[in-house]
């Protein structure tokens, strides 16, 4: 274990107790913002150089050094783990001066953790937001390959888990792209927000040093400084906006499973998921759990309460750094760690399943889920819709009397009902034109379904290329 500087000494007679400085250290954790954290110092020391603080000779050394323990890092991300400093920006600090000597101490002039941490940590955000925008759009490209070659599969959609209409297991695909192409907005306007930089905001009232901090954002790659030093170091807005992104997110994701556990379930059986993604029993050999899709939801409720324990921590805290604080990352790296695994799994599920097709049709003929199309066959020759619905639910009940589908009942008994019947009522019945009537903007036809289908495919292919 290397023995480190501590940043703070000087005011103290004894050292801190060995139970506290574990309890206070957080460089387990905030190792992962190393990358950025000496990115920020490199840009920090050009600021230093325009203030006259270092001058180019020393800002060129201090950047140098950097650049070589970002390349020591980058071969090996977990080096500092063994050593003993308190975070992340002690353990760089001390790599520097370890490096260049007394010179490296004067890095940190202007500069204090406060801005530094949030500073780091948004860019960190703002590098695994664009990873998760594309993890968002391969799960899309999965599901919509998955939509295509499953457009003619019809079976039950559902409401209160009862058959209520007949569907296709392409139009099921597309409601989850729409879902997952939400999250990727969200994710989008969140940049908004983050793109502005902390550092320069000094402790809590901004910084000595006479700097253009806008300038220093943008080296950074940042849209701007941040206007107000003492919000700039308490606001973790960023980080909950993240987390509660994530966690609408992952019950896209948790009912997606939700949905595919059911469907791989012995009573449906409309898809078989493969061995690949399932598990045994340790007792019972005929069986083939779906864990993946389970651990899936499970892990929705711990990213839920990432979420309620960073407002929980904010909720109260008085402006503006306190050490509360620290405790922002623990919670953000391990839902980063769910959420993307998560969407690696679902789509891996997704790619790997196989649909049932007959048991999704038969099921589909089941449950009198084309009952509606009577109610629309009346209402079109000229019936109030009210009336429609009355007498189409008595044909209803007269089938499950019969135990057969509506479209197995004799005309007598259509007219016993109304007069309004004739033979083509048995067209309507038909479970393909029950699909096809549904032929407006969102709806199941097999042409909206198609042309969802080339949109989709267009706009995540013209994505990838912007
Ligand atoms: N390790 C700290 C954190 O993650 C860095 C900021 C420390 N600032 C301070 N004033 N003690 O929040």
């Amino acid at each position: 274990m290397n023995s480190s500087i501590k940043l703070w000494g000087g005011r103290f007679l004894k050292k801190s107790n060995p139970l506290f400085q574990n309890f206070n250290n957080s460089l387990h954790t905030d190792y992962q913002l190393v990358k950025y954290d000496i990115l920020g110092s490199i840009s920090w020391s050009k600021s230093l150089l325009e203030c006259k603080v270092l001058t180019i000779f020393e800002q060129k050394s201090i950047e140098n050094a950097l650049k070589i323990l970002l390349k020591k890092v980058s071969h090996n991300p977990k080096l500092m783990l063994n050593s003993d400093s308190e975070d992340i920006h002690s353990w760089v600090e001390f790599e520097l001066v370890n490096m260049i000597g007394v010179l490296g101490k004067k890095l940190h002039t202007g500069r204090s953790r406060n801005d530094q941490v949030s500073n780091s940590l948004k860019l960190w955000c703002k590098n695994i937001i664009y990873k998760l925008i594309e993890d968002l759009k391969k799960i899309q490209y999965t599901l919509v390959l998955q939509s295509e070659v499953s457009y003619k599969c019809i079976m039950p959609g559902y409401t209160h888990l009862q058959r209520a209409q007949p569907i296709t297991f392409a139009y099921w695909c597309l409601a989850y792209i729409e879902m997952f192409k939400r999250d990727e907005q969200r994710l989008k306007d969140s940049l908004l927000r983050i793109n502005s930089s902390p550092l320069g905001s000094g402790a809590l009232s901004g910084t000595f040093c006479n700097i253009n901090r806008n300038k220093l954002a943008m080296d950074m790659g940042f849209l701007t400084a941040t206007n107000n030093s003492l919000d700039s170091v308490s606001d973790r807005d960023y980080v909950i906006e993240f987390l509660s992104i994530a966690s609408i997110s992952m019950m896209h994701l948790s009912r997606l499973s939700e949905d595919l556990i059911f469907f791989n379930s012995g009573e449906v059986s409309f898809v078989e998921l493969s061995d690949l993604f399932t598990s045994g029993s340790s007792l019972m050999p005929q069986k083939k759990n779906p864990d993946a899709l389970e651990l899936i939801r499970g892990k929705t409720g711990i990213v839920y309460g990432s979420l309620i324990s960073i407002l929980v921590i904010l909720k109260g805290l008085p402006l503006s750094y306190n050490k509360d604080l620290q405790e922002d990352k623990g919670v953000l790296f391990s839902t980063v760690n769910i959420w993307r695994n998560s969407l690696k799994i679902a789509e891996l599920v997704l790619k790997t399943l196989r649909i049932q097709r007959f048991n999704c049709l038969k099921s589909a003929y089941k449950g009198y889920a084309n009952a509606t199309e009577l109610v629309d066959y009346l209402v079109n020759k000229g019936l109030a819709f009210r009336d429609a619905h009355h007498i189409s639910g008595k044909i209803v009940l007269e089938a499950i009397k019969k135990k057969c589908f509506l479209e197995n009942l004799d005309i007598n008994i259509f007219k016993k009902y109304s007069d309004l019947f004739e033979l083509d009522v048995y067209n309507k019945l038909d479970i393909v034109s029950c699909i096809d009537n549904k032929s407006s903007k969102g709806g199941v036809s097999f042409n909206q379904v198609l042309k969802s289908i080339k949109n989709i495919k267009n706009s995540l292919y013209f994505s990838c290329i912007n």
